[in-house]
Order: C-alpha cells, then structure tokens, then sequence
C-alpha cells in the first residue's frame, strides 16, 4: 500500500526574539508569572517585511534543501494558518508563486492550532489517493498581528514562526513497520467556539479582529481531548505509549503537555518541547517543534513519532508516524 513518508523538516523564524523581561515593560506581567504559568521564556516577533507568506516560504525551502529537492520535484503545497497575508487568494498560492512552482496545487486549511495536523492528514489522503507524489506541508503563522496587545492575559502566550515537512508517496508493506503516516484521527465540536475566537471577519465586521480567550476553559477541555485522540490512534496502530519513541505535542503551555504526556503514560524525555524558545506559534508549531527535533538529533529514521495538537473551534487531533 501508499504510505506518505517524511523526508525532511525545515523552519523559520522572525529575525526579532523578545524575551519575557521586555514583555515587562510594555503590560503588567512577569517572567516569573509567564514561565510559571505556561514555560515560555521567548518567542519571536516578526517585523512588517516578515509575514506568513515569507516565513512559509523560508520554512519550505529549508525543507526541500534538507530533502535535496527543487521545486520541480513537489505537485501540492497544504498551508496550514489562521493567519494569512490576504484573505484570498490563499497564501498557499503566493508561497507556489515565491518559490518559482508553475504547476500542481496549492491550497490553505485553517483550524487554528490543530492545522497542521489537519494539514498533514490532509496531504496524506492526495497522496494515497494518487493525486500527488509529493508535497509540503507547511504551518505558518504572524499571530503578533492578531494579538491585543493590551491584554496580559494572551499577548504574553504567542509568537510567530513556521515550519515545514516534505511527503513523498513510497509503497509499504501495510504493516506498523513501515515508514510514513500510519494512523491519525481528527476531532472538532464547533460548541467551544467561543471560548478561543478572533473577535473580526470578512463576512461578520469587515475587519480582521484580534484574538480573545477564556484561558482556563480551554486549560480544562485540553488533556482530555488531546488523550482521547491518541488513544484512539494508539488503537487504530495496535500500538501503546511504550511503543512511541518521540512525543511532539501542539506547543501551547508546558503544563498541558506535561499533564496530557503524564495521563497517557509517556515518559517526560520522549517529549520535544519548544514552548520555551517559540511560546504558542499555533499551526507551526508542530513542525517548528519537529524540525527542532531532527535538527537536534534526537527524531532518527525509523522512529515512532506522535503528533498531536489541539485549539480553536475546538479543533483536534493525533497523527503517528514511523520517520
Ligand atoms: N501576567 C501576570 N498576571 C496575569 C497575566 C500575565 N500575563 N495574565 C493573567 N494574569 C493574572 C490574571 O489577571 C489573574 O489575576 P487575578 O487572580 O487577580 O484575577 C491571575 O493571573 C490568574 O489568571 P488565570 O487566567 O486564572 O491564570 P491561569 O493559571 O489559568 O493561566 C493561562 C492562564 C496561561 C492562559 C492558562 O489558562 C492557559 O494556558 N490556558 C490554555 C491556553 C491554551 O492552551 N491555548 C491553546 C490553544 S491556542 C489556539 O488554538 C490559537
């Protein structure tokens, strides 16, 4: 059978890096609250010439050198964000056009943080559908732009970067040994979807809006969805958490990923953590936190690694894949 198997991770990051301690400067907080609170110590801020489409860009790239690969070689590029430079044409269309690919297709999704995992899935199926034979799968976000910079209570938690994975159509065996994508299972209850919204649209106020959140309602939903789903994973692979060499949880706050790690039985040094260095990059977080692991030399072919991410909407969801 198809498997879509990952032949590289790429990232970038804004050029600025703001720490928590200059956060103190501009809204009543404090490092000590940020980190205790939530684990993030830094994330990067991105400068007007830095945008979703230029830091998809830039993390595509880096993925097709790590791949050896040119554009030529790729037919579908998935963006994943909730941040795009226009609200059409799809900004996946402008990273094609950036990076010289005259054919295939490009296309956004969006669902929020959970996007790349929706994202991955999503080229997974063109993939084994024989759509596609190979693709990038980016996340990218500039959600500074979004942020109401007044309020304490969210501006502290996000930042912005994107990261990016190649897939290639490769025949398998069908068996939990092969490399690629080899479960995954999606979620959404769009009854949450006040708790974590941006506050503009289009087709509602004609403006963009800024992001407002009831941080402890999410808190609450978030352990208990993220588990269900990689049980339900960990079921479809015939597999248990002992099994999972590397963990790469959305990176929104420490304590979630360490409370839902705990609850589904993965050891603490099996997680890459990234919250620290990026804070919330929403959609690119995923492959900001994968490409950290490979790049670090920990995430090694052959691995077993799950992804899983959870945001607003609520979205989420859990994909496992043999590197
Ligand atoms: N600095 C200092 N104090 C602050 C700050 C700040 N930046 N922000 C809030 N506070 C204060 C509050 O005003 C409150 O003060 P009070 O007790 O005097 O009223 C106190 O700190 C506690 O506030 P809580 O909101 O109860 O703090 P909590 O422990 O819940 O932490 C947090 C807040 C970090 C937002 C947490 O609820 C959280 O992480 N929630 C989940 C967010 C998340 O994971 N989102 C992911 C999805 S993102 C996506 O999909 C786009």
């Amino acid at each position: 059978m198809i498997r879509s198997v990952v032949l590289s991770a790429g990232k970038s990051l804004p050029r600025r890096l703001v720490k928590n301690a200059e956060l103190e400067g501009v809204i009543e907080t404090s490092d000590a609250w940020i980190v205790q609170r939530t684990g993030i110590r830094q994330r990067y801020i991105a400068a007007d010439d830095e945008t979703t489409a230029s830091l998809g860009e830039a993390a595509a790239r880096a993925a097709l050198d790590a791949a050896g690969l040119t554009v030529d070689d790729i037919d579908l590029i998935v963006l994943a964000t909730s941040t795009p430079n226009n609200t059409f044409p799809a900004t996946a269309v402008e990273i094609q056009e950036r990076l010289g690919m005259r054919h295939g297709f490009a296309f956004d999704m969006q669902a929020v943080c959970s996007g790349f995992v929706y994202a991955i899935n999503t080229a997974d199926l063109y993939l084994r559908g024989g759509m596609a034979k190979r693709a990038i799968v980016i996340g990218s976000e500039t959600f500074s732009r979004i942020l109401d910079w007044e309020d304490r209570s969210t501006c502290v938690l996000f930042g912005d970067g994107a990261g990016a994975v190649i897939l290639e159509a490769q025949e398998g065996e069908g068996t939990i040994g092969d490399r690629g994508i080899l479960a995954a299972s999606l979620r959404s209850d769009g009854s949450h979807r006040e708790k974590l919204y941006v506050d503009g649209g289009p087709s509602t106020t004609r403006t963009v809006g800024v992001l407002r959140m009831e941080g402890r309602e999410v808190f609450k939903h978030a352990v208990g969805m993220i588990t269900d789903v990689v049980v339900s994973v960990f079921e479809q692979a015939g597999i248990t958490a002992d099994d999972i060499d590397w963990f790469v949880p959305h990176q929104a706050n420490k304590r979630i990923i360490d409370a839902s790690a705990k609850k589904l039985g993965i050891a603490d040094e099996k997680v890459v953590i990234t919250v620290d260095q990026h804070g919330n990059t929403s959609a690119a977080s995923v492959p900001l936190a994968l490409c950290e692991g490979v790049e670090t030399g920990r995430i090694k072919k052959g691995d077993l690694v799950l992804l899983e991410a959870m945001g607003g909407g609520f979205t989420w969801g859990a994909v496992l894949v043999r590197w």
